[in-house]
């Protein structure tokens, strides 16, 4: 493979993970970093062994050695610095959700398509070797046609008072917190896996903590700070949890669950599907397994081997059996696919039916999906259509 310059700009919690992932392609150089400040910005670049700390992510943008630019902000930045981005030429990684709300994801999209500049989206379960075998059951019809999807995204981290994040700041985050945030990759992850696209909606969506105590320092999701460190009120009019029907077109039906208040929930999400024949199981904190559901035989436990996977699927398997791959390994191979793509100097819009990674449109999909959410929750939970 040719070697990739990159740059990656945001680097909290999710941003050193994008650079590990590339890294271990062999082939892309990480080669500067920009946050919110020039400061934070030669540290991490000195923590991540970055070579070139900017001021700020015009600086970086500006580079014309930078052919692929990562971006690990807050959700509210994703839209200008993804649209310089492009206009400058280059192919734009960006995590989710893709934009705070459908507006301004359909604007992205567009506007990389006409730049014809690959685009991808890190809705990463989709490369958990046993969601891709998962998906690929379902597609030949193991378990018959998908009837019923349901699951759920749950995680504590944001259960007391004193736990805060501009997730829960709508002008960062946008209108939804736990929908938008986690819920985001559960729409997908059952799109991917059922190959149905979501159609209507029917949300209740909840705060269970209204009033928070917000640190004077911003800080990085999922760290902790101790009590003197809170010093004002936040009003948080985003929910923390939520509950949402879904009808797929095709006719399957569905349900699941969000909350970021949920004790002893780390990073779970679970997701299930029942067919007119079989059952099929995933569940994200036991990455390895598979289950399988069946009337008149017996239950399976499918645990990731290689050699019995799909031929397909196999080589999002890394390691042997028994030797465990997990949320990590995912992302890896979400940037093994995009990365692949661009190296090839292949074209968005020309090779688009070969596109083995979630893009733009795929981003913009779930961000109408959360915006029918918001839409339907106001209106006091009647069923919503999905407007794409
Ligand atoms: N794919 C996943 O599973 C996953 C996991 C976590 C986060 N995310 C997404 O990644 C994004 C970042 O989340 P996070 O948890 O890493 O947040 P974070 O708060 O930990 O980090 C945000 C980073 O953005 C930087 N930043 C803020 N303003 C900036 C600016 N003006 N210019 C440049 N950099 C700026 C901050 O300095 C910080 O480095 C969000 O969109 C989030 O939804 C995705």
């Amino acid at each position: 493979m040719r070697k990739v310059r990159a740059g990656l700009i945001g680097a909290g919690f999710v941003g050193p993970l994008h650079v590990e992932a590339v890294r271990r392609l062999g082939y892309v150089d990480m080669v500067a970093v920009a946050t919110s400040s020039p400061e934070t910005a030669r540290k991490k670049a000195s923590a991540l062994s970055i070579d070139r700390a900017c001021a700020d992510y015009r600086e970086l943008l500006v580079d014309d050695s930078i052919e692929v630019v990562h971006v690990c902000t807050p959700n509210y930045l994703h839209y200008p610095v993804v649209m310089e981005a492009l206009e400058r030429g280059k192919h734009v990684i960006c995590d989710k959700p893709l934009a705070i709300d459908s507006p301004d994801a359909r604007e992205m999209r567009d506007r990389a398509g006409q730049l014809r500049r690959v685009n991808a989206v890190t809705f990463n379960y989709r490369f958990n070797p046993m969601v891709q075998q998962a998906r690929a059951m379902i597609a030949r019809g193991e378990i018959g046609r998908p009837r019923f999807v349901h699951g759920f995204y749950l995680q504590d981290w944001l259960l007391h008072e004193t736990d805060f994040s501009w997730r829960l700041d709508p002008e960062q985050a946008g209108a939804s917190s736990a929908a938008g945030d986690i819920g985001s990759h559960w729409i997908d992850t059952a799109q991917f896996l059922t190959g149905m696209k979501i159609s209507r909606v029917l949300a209740s969506l909840h705060t269970s903590v209204p009033i928070r105590k917000k640190p004077a320092a911003s800080r990085e999701a999922f760290q902790s700070v101790s009590g003197d460190q809170h010093k004002e009120e936040f009003l948080v009019t985003s929910d923390d949890l939520g509950s949402v029907l879904v009808e797929f077109e095709g006719g399957a039906t569905g349900v699941f669950a969000v909350g970021q208040v949920c004790p002893g929930h780390k990073n779970d999400l679970q997701i299930e599907i029942n067919g007119a024949s079989g059952s099929i199981k995933w569940i994200q904190e036991r990455p390895d397994e598979l289950w399988t559901g069946w009337r008149d035989r017996a239950n399976t436990l499918l645990v990731r081997e290689p050699s019995l996977l799909d031929e397909s699927v196999r080589r999002y398997a890394n390691l042997p059996g028994g030797h465990n791959e997990g949320w990590a390994d995912a992302f890896k191979n979400l940037m093994s696919n995009v990365y692949r793509f661009i190296s090839e100097g292949r074209d968005p819009v020309d090779d688009a039916d070969n596109i083995d990674f979630p893009t733009f449109e795929d981003g913009y999909r779930a961000c109408s999906i959360i915006d029918a959410i918001i839409r339907s929750n106001q209106d006091r939970s009647i069923w919503t259509k999905v407007e794409y």
